[in-house]
């Protein structure tokens, strides 16, 4: 991989960087390609049990999609980069294990947009997140007028849009677009505190509150009562109200 480095730790947490620190990893049309094929090979790893996606260097975690490359987009083209943007977005929002941003310096843009489609997301107290799209003549495309409006509300998401306004991670934890702010320099550490805390509970339930939270089926509490009842049936759920039963800890085996 030439723009994206990762490390796995012995509980199968990955950290994902964006790698390319002389251009804030700003993220080209390689870089997300890259991105595509790796989430794909990690659907099939079951080792990977959670993904930290973070930026390389101080400054950025992402500054937004490389200009030098949307200059040259015409409607046709716009219209298919959006597409592959909002397909790269939606494929680590639907990942069946958790992931999380670790928002280390400005998020900008398409920046912004991915670190939206992940699951959580915590930033250093110095983080700038923002969608300068509009300065550009363009709005956000790889998905986020529909997910700032999810997390944010539509006032919010129209200010942001509308003016191109950065915020400091402070003001975004307010507006519900962080879960939490970090000092600077440990937004990895927390976020991967934050891993743990999650991968201690049982795997079927936590891709089951994934899948609930997110979905997008006409009915999202018929799908929700079918996961529910879906997980009734698994041996993580009898461990679990034994163990509180027994007032001992449980052991789950994502079974
Ligand atoms: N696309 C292409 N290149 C970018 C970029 C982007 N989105 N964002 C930053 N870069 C490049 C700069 O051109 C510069 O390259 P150079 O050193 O070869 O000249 C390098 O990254 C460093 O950026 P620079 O602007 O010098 O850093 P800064 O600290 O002065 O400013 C930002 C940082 C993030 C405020 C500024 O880079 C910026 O506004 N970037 C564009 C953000 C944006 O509009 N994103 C939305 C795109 S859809």
């Amino acid at each position: 991989m030439d723009y994206l480095k990762t490390e796995r730790d012995g509980d199968g947490v990955v950290l994902l960087t964006l790698n390319r620190p002389d251009k804030l990893n700003v993220l080209n049309i390689a870089l997300m390609d890259e991105m595509d094929e790796l989430f794909r090979s990690f659907e099939s790893d079951s080792g990977v049990k959670g993904v930290i996606l973070t930026g390389a260097g101080e400054k950025a975690f992402a500054a937004g999609a490389d200009i030098s490359e949307l200059a040259a987009l015409d409607r046709e083209s716009g219209k298919a980069r959006a597409q592959s943007g909002q397909a790269l977005c939606y494929r680590i929002e639907s990942f069946p294990r958790p992931v999380i941003a670790a928002i280390n310096g400005y998020a900008l843009g398409g920046g912004t947009e991915l670190a939206l489609s992940c699951h959580l997301r915590v930033a250093s107290r110095e983080a700038e997140i923002g969608v300068p799209e509009i300065t550009l003549g363009v709005i956000p495309g790889f998905g986020g007028t529909q997910r700032l409006k999810r997390l944010a509300g539509p006032a919010t998401a129209l200010e942001l849009i509308l003016t191109g306004d950065r915020i400091k991670a402070e003001e975004a934890l307010r507006a519900g677009l962080v879960n939490r702010v970090s000092e600077p320099g440990q937004t990895v550490q927390e976020a991967k505190k934050l891993m743990k805390r999650i991968l201690k509970n049982a795997p079927l339930a936590v891709t089951a509150g994934l899948r609930a939270v997110l979905d997008n089926t006409e009915d999202g509490y018929a799908h929700e009562a079918e996961l529910f009842g879906s997980l009734c049936g698994t041996e993580d759920f009898q461990e679990g109200t034994r163990a509180f039963l027994e007032k001992r800890p449980a052991t789950f085996r994502g079974r």
